[in-house]
């Protein structure tokens, strides 16, 4: 993959498994200019009946799949590596992609992929973390965008929106409200890493001062 050069937009490879609302939601914040310096090269998904498939056609961004289920992690994943560098992605955009990534992958794309996660890390790692929130009773939740490492949900913080969690709530209406921070979240972080004034210090992502 290539480094990130101050010479051309910062290319996405956006992995999605389902939905595909945050891939919208980037996708329109490039489009109304709100999202400068970064453009979508490829939409990847790991499955074919993904609705953000059809999302992707319908906003007419070029889109491929590369089923997962019964494919070895890392054969699966080299797939996908050398399609992400046909279309010379800088960075990898995980957006809802329901599969852990190998080691190699992980490696290959070392600080170049990013991901969304619905809760404030380390708390509630892993799936449903909406639902583990509402149940253990939080009274703060919100989204976590984060580089990713070799673990689950944990490498470097980028930025978090934190939202109560109201007495009215319920699981459904919580996951709801901190779905609409995600669509915030993800386009301001990757402004960020387009903006390149930023450098990690261990696990601190810091940005730099102008
Ligand atoms: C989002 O809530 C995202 O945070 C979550 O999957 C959903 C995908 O929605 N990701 C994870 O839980 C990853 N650990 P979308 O397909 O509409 O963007």
């Amino acid at each position: 993959m290539d480094s990130p050069s101050q010479h051309h937009p910062l290319k996405l490879g956006v992995l999605i498994s389902g939905r595909g609302s945050n891939l919208i939601a980037i996708a329109n914040n490039i489009r109304a200019g709100t999202l400068p310096g970064v453009e979508i090269a490829i939409v990847i998904s790991n499955t074919a009946s993904a609705c953000g498939l059809a999302v992707t056609r319908e906003l007419g961004l070029p889109g491929e799949v590369f089923v997962s289920k019964g494919r070895p992690r890392a054969e699966h994943d080299a797939d996908v590596a050398a399609c992400l560098r046909r279309h010379n992605v800088d960075l990898v955009v995980l957006a809802g992609y329901m599969r852990l990534l190998s080691p190699e992958f992980i490696q290959a794309f070392s600080n170049r992929i990013v991901n969304i996660h619905p809760s404030l890390l380390p708390a509630f790692p892993g799936l449903d973390a909406q639902h583990q929130a509402f149940d253990y009773g939080v009274k703060v939740a919100g989204c976590t965008v984060h580089f990713v490492d070799e673990h689950l949900d944990h490498g470097p913080i980028i930025l978090q929106r934190a939202i109560p969690v109201l007495d009215t709530d319920d699981a459904e209406s919580l996951s709801a409200r901190i779905l609409k921070e995600e669509h915030i979240a993800y386009s301001e972080a990757l402004a960020r890493i387009a903006g390149r004034q930023y450098e990690l210090r261990g696990r601190r992502y810091v940005l730099r001062k102008a």
